[in-house]
């Protein structure tokens, strides 16, 4: 039995009625672009994530980009980014003109590493900065599970330093007991199709508590302005549009079931992959994981993945090169050797098929592929 490590087609099949009926919604109403749909779905997540504000935007990385702009952060300015992360948290960044300072990971998570951060905040980290001008950090919840907060949250707050959560990855993942976006002063999600809450097109999302740095996003995300033809300051075209929001309001009815059967599906992978020496992800006691990917590590990764694709399941890697090392950061100076578990993780790790439509037979077809391939 072959297993896609994706099949979108499938989702699609278990809620096409629902889907048709929105979209055609839309297509008959004549409203396109930030209409009711796009209203009544920043209501509906605003509830779900419990937070003041909640903005729609064309994409998770404008979410990233506007979140920056609307804390003030500016050329000139440092901003604290894991090293190990999909490159849109650190281009977010050199956006506004400011410069990625990157942080090694802890390796059970994949999450940035507090301590490593205090050391970046006083000037100890790797790489060319100006400790007094970090501004900002940007912690993510990769693959679907929560950074440690509250320390960073108290590194933050003690060098008066703004904190937007990449939650990309993680919509619906709790910290604490709530949900994660709603942590830091701005909460950045993505609706790209792949996502857990995924659009049929790009998307996304910047969240805040406080209302008036909600209103700036607001006015960022359309020409600098809240009145018509009145601008402000710089703006951006970052709407999203109605066909895409009717899409993920049907799919934010869908999400919390959704979520359940992935962490199903990661308990059965865990149970059936236990005691083979293959490292497994750690879930944080304080934490809901909602597993976005559950990814394993591997010495021998690349051997493994290839054998796994000849028995036909597809796995993926994300990510093969760490963010300091990129190309379009050489100039920053980092070196191979700056970021250990970063390189490590890079190295090792796999992620496996994970969607709710996977049945547990695929499940088991997967794990049988996995202790093959050993
Ligand atoms: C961790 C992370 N940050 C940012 C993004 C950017 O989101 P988007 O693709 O919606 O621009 C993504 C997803 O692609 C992501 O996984």
């Amino acid at each position: 039995m072959a297993v896609p490590v994706l099949n979108l087609k499938a989702q699609y099949a278990g809620i096409r009625s629902r889907i048709d009926a929105a979209v055609r919604s839309v297509l008959e109403s004549g409203h396109f672009v930030l209409g009711p749909n796009v209203a009544a779905l920043e209501e509906e997540l605003g509830s779900f994530l419990g937070v003041a504000s909640a903005v729609t935007m064309a994409s998770g990385t404008d979410a990233l980009h506007l979140a920056l702009r609307a804390l003030g952060v500016r050329a000139g300015d440092f901003v604290i980014v894991p090293a190990f992360t999909f490159i849109a948290t650190a281009t977010a960044v050199s956006y506004v003109g400011a410069q990625p300072v990157f942080a090694d990971i802890e390796p059970g998570t994949f999450n940035l590493d507090p301590t490593h951060v205090n050391d970046c905040v006083e000037g100890k980290g790797p790489g060319r900065y100006v400790a007094g001008s970090v501004k900002a950090m940007i912690p993510v919840h990769l693959y679907g599970q929560p950074a440690d907060m509250e320390p960073l949250l108290t590194v933050a707050r003690s060098h008066g330093i703004a904190v937007v959560e990449d939650a990309a990855q993680a919509i619906g993942a709790t910290y604490r007991e709530k949900r994660v976006g709603g942590l830091g002063d701005v909460g950045c999600f993505s609706f790209y199709p792949t996502k857990n809450l995924g659009a049929m097109g790009d998307g996304g999302l910047a969240t805040a508590q406080d209302p008036a740095l909600g209103d700036h996003l607001l006015r960022l995300r359309v020409y600098g302005g809240r009145q018509r033809y009145l601008h402000e300051e710089l703006g951006f075209n970052s709407r999203l549009d109605e066909i895409q929001a009717a899409v993920l309001r049907v799919k934010l009815g869908c999400l919390e079931e959704w979520t359940m059967r992935r962490r199903a599906i990661a308990e059965r992978y865990r149970v059936g992959l236990a005691g083979l020496g293959v490292g497994l992800p750690a879930e944080r006691p304080d934490s809901t994981h909602v597993y976005h990917q559950f990814t394993i590590r591997l010495p021998d990764r690349d051997a493994v993945q290839r054998r796994m694709a000849e028995r036909g399941v597809q796995t993926a890697v994300y990510y093969p090169l760490p963010v300091h090392l990129q190309p379009m950061y050489h100039d920053l100076g980092y070196r191979s050797g700056d970021f250990p578990e970063a390189e490590r993780a890079a190295r090792e790790v796999l992620c496996l098929p994970m969607y709710p439509e996977l049945t547990d037979g695929q499940v088991d077809e997967v794990v049988e592929a996995v202790k093959r391939s050993l």
